[in-house]
């Protein structure tokens, strides 16, 4: 089970944010992040949070937190919007908290050579985000809104709400079992995500077993009356059986055509190598500072 609190105080609304989540203090002393059943994305973005969000946890990726909100809109009477009003008003009962990260930034995808990474993200770390987006059909990780943050030196997995399209229409969710994604523009795209590792070590470990575990967290009545099922236990299963399924068939829809990291080392040396040769004779014996220094410049040899 999730974590069940009690909304005490609703602090501001993140409008940065397409669905507007809200800041949130509950009675377990803690602040999180709330996305709303009430919001116009609706209660299967929540539940794509909790079964994308819990999966990737379970395959070693870093995602805050995640608990079930009690929200009473009393809480938040004084939020002065009136169309943010509106989403609390229909948000009564239980919501998604997700652990707000203090001092956490929105990833950039700024590249070595552009600025430098804002973080380390090695090849394999990659390859797993990239893996895990492609098996849920996420294409909402992109360079432009990456839905990763980095906390701590790390990077953080949020807002998985837009995985599990198939979803949205049961009826044609058979027919996209092995569908490809285009990911080509993956916020780690440039990261050189070495996506066929990440398909050897976690497509073993996505077994029925683990969905059920994970599809049991969604709370029974964002699942009920879904069109097309009889029960809520027989949705659970159609999450289950589809995703295991997909990930035994990962050989059809692992996203390819990323640059390699050999090739990614390969053009930031020649980058860095054209750099040099375009500059001024009396700088081309001071290391190129554009990318990552590779040791620091001898400046007494400028001093007379
Ligand atoms: N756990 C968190 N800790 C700190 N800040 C967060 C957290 N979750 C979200 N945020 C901030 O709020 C912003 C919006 O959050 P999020 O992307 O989850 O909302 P959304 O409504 O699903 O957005 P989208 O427009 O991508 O659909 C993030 O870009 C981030 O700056
Ligand atoms: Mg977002």
């Amino acid at each position: 089970m999730l974590t069940e609190v009690t909304a005490l105080r609703y602090l501001n609304p993140l409008r940065a944010g397409g669905s507007v989540p809200g800041i949130v203090e509950t009675d377990d002393l803690g602040t999180y992040v709330v996305k709303f059943t009430g919001a116009a994305q609706g209660r299967k973005a929540l539940i794509a949070e909790v079964i994308v969000g819990e999966l990737a946890r379970r395959l070693g990726l870093r995602v805050p937190e995640l608990v079930l909100v009690d929200f009473d809109p009393a809480v938040a009477a004084e939020e002065p919007d009136p169309e943010i009003q509106d989403i609390l008003r229909a948000s009564s009962g239980r919501n998604l908290g997700m652990d707000y990260l203090p001092g956490a930034r929105d990833f950039k995808a700024t590249t070595p050579g552009n600025g430098g990474p804002m973080v380390d993200v090695d090849p394999a770390e990659a390859g797993r985000v990239v893996w895990l987006d492609a098996l849920t059909g996420n294409v909402d990780r992109s360079v432009h809104n990456p839905n990763l943050m980095v906390w701590h030196g790390r990077l953080w997995l949020i807002d998985n709400g837009a995985g599990l399209i198939f979803h949205h229409r049961w009826s044609g969710a058979h027919a996209s079992l092995l569908k490809r994604y285009d990911l080509s523009n993956h916020a780690l795209a440039a990261f050189g995500p070495d996506v066929p590792a990440a398909d050897a070590r976690l497509a073993p470990l996505v077994t029925e077993d683990l969905l059920r575990e994970v599809v049991a967290l969604v709370p029974e009545e964002w699942l009920a009356e879904e069109p097309g099922f009889s029960s809520v236990d027989e949705v659970r299963a159609a999450y289950v059986h589809h995703l295991a399924a997909r990930a035994r068939g990962s050989a059809a829809w692992l996203p390819d055509g990323f640059a390699t990291p050999e090739q990614l080392r390969r053009t930031e040396a020649e980058r860095a190598a054209a750099r040099q040769a375009g500059r001024p004779a009396w700088l081309q014996h001071v290391p190129d500072l554009h990318g990552k220094p590779t040791a620091a410049p001898d400046w007494s040899r400028h001093i007379d």
